[in-house]
């Protein structure tokens, strides 16, 4: 019998999630919850709210659904996970408890530093005047970061005191994004790069890496955002370092989540730095990386389907990876991460070759529509990088949208 999948989520990643299921002649049929107009040639959208948990347990139960991939955290720390194995439902994505490795900034340093994984040095504070005397006696560049999800805004590298100052004023006075936690600590150099594992319990299984671009303009300028683009694989770490990374860093992590009580189903990603001293952790998260899996998944030729199963059952699976090198560009609003205006027409989408991922469309009158700030992700592929990068610059140009911007050199370090 063919297999029913739900996948929940509306952003890109959860676009690639549905392709790459698609490719599986085990699934037959694949539901998104609530998706987006972009999914919706792919998947069967269902309007559910990704917090609701009521309602998610209900419609996969009444569907007969054999698995359910939970993308975004807002769905983990909601206890989705939780909730749906408690009802004997097939699920792949951590518990509440575990999501805290992303939820908690404090969790995740405490479990680093008690199991002696690789990270920047840290203070946590809640007084404003402490934190300020902290600061006033450190070096600089630091890193303030807020205790809590802020949607990748709630981390700040201040250069100087008044930077530094400004920071802990919004969020220990303003309380700008909520609570009043903070950690402040050392500022780490080198590339960054994306390493996601599945993960089952102690058991790790690496999928290929990636680099994110986090800042909204070329050079690496202007805001921090979701992510405006990505590459997979990443030529500067090498063998040596990706194993130094999945030894030091993803199979401790995964195997001090047995030990602490909280074990781990679904993607670990760390977001790494690589140091002159090795590889060590910026962030991690609970889930697939936005807009990382866009390129990653593509690479993948093992069946997604059975990948799943066997992570969510801890037995041995090998994925196989395309050699192929996958650029992905992310169209974006202009004014986006800031405030942008929707509604702009989208054309063009029909004649583009490369696989395009739907972040923030709308179908109106059968056309697409702005929706959101990250739009879409245009991605393609290449027997390497500069070929890729070739074939996206190319395939971008098909898109007509003067309400969108996107950054022209993704990739542009390593070509
Ligand atoms: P995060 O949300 O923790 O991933 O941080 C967002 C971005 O801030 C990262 O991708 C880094 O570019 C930067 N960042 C965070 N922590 C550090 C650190 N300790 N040293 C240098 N850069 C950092
Ligand atoms: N691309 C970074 C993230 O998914 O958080």
């Amino acid at each position: 019998m063919g297999k029913k999948v739900l996948v929940v989520g509306s952003g890109g990643r959860e676009h690639a999630i549905v392709k790459s299921l698609a490719k599986s002649p085990k699934v037959d049929k694949i539901f998104c919850a609530p998706g987006n107009a972009g999914i919706a040639n792919d998947a069967e959208c269902v309007n559910l709210k990704v917090e609701d948990v009521e309602g998610i347990i209900n419609f996969a139960q009444r569907n007969d659904i054999d698995l359910t991939v939970i993308g975004p955290e807002a769905a983990l720390v909601a206890g989705l996970s939780d909730a749906m194995q408690s009802c004997g439902l097939k699920v792949f994505g951590p518990t509440k408890e575990a999501a805290q490795i992303e939820s908690s900034k404090e969790f995740a340093k405490k479990l680093m530093v008690k199991y002696n994984i690789p990270t920047a040095k840290y203070e946590t504070f809640s007084n404003y005047g402490e934190a300020f005397d902290y600061v006033k006696k450190g070096s600089f560049p630091t890193v303030i970061k807020y205790d809590g999800l802020a949607a990748g805004k709630g981390v700040v590298v201040a250069q100087n005191f008044d930077e530094a100052e400004k920071a802990l004023s919004d969020m220990l006075r303003d309380l700008k994004f909520g609570s009043d936690k903070v950690i402040i600590e050392e500022f780490l150099q080198g590339p960054e790069f994306s390493f996601m594992c599945f993960v089952s319990g102690d058991k790790v299984y690496p999928l290929e890496l990636a680099q994110d671009h986090k800042r909204a303009y070329d050079g690496d300028k202007g805001p921090n955002t979701g992510g405006m683009g990505a590459y997979s694989p990443v030529p500067f770490v090498s063998p040596e370092m990706h194993d130094k990374a999945l030894n030091d860093i993803m199979i401790p992590t995964a195997k001090a989540l047995v030990e602490e009580g909280f074990p781990f189903c679904g993607v670990l990603y760390g977001g790494l730095i690589l140091t002159e001293d090795g590889p060590k952790v910026i962030e991690f998260n609970a889930r697939f990386g936005d807009p990382e899996t866009e390129v990653v998944l593509p690479r993948l030729e093992s069946d997604i389907y059975d990948f799943f199963n066997a992570a969510i059952d801890g037995v041995d699976f090998i994925p196989q990876w395309s050699h192929d090198a996958v650029i992905g560009v992310v169209l974006a609003s202009k004014g986006y991460p800031g405030s942008y205006e929707k509604g702009a027409e989208i054309k063009g989408l029909e004649v583009v070759n490369g696989e395009v991922f739907h972040m923030g469309t709308e179908l109106k009158d059968g056309k697409y529509h702005v929706a959101g700030g990250r739009v879409l992700m245009v991605t393609a592929h290449g027997d390497d990088l500069p070929a890729a990068n070739m074939n996206v610059k190319k395939e971008i140009t098909s898109i007509e949208c003067p309400a969108l911007f996107h950054r022209t050199d993704i990739g542009k370090a390593i070509l």
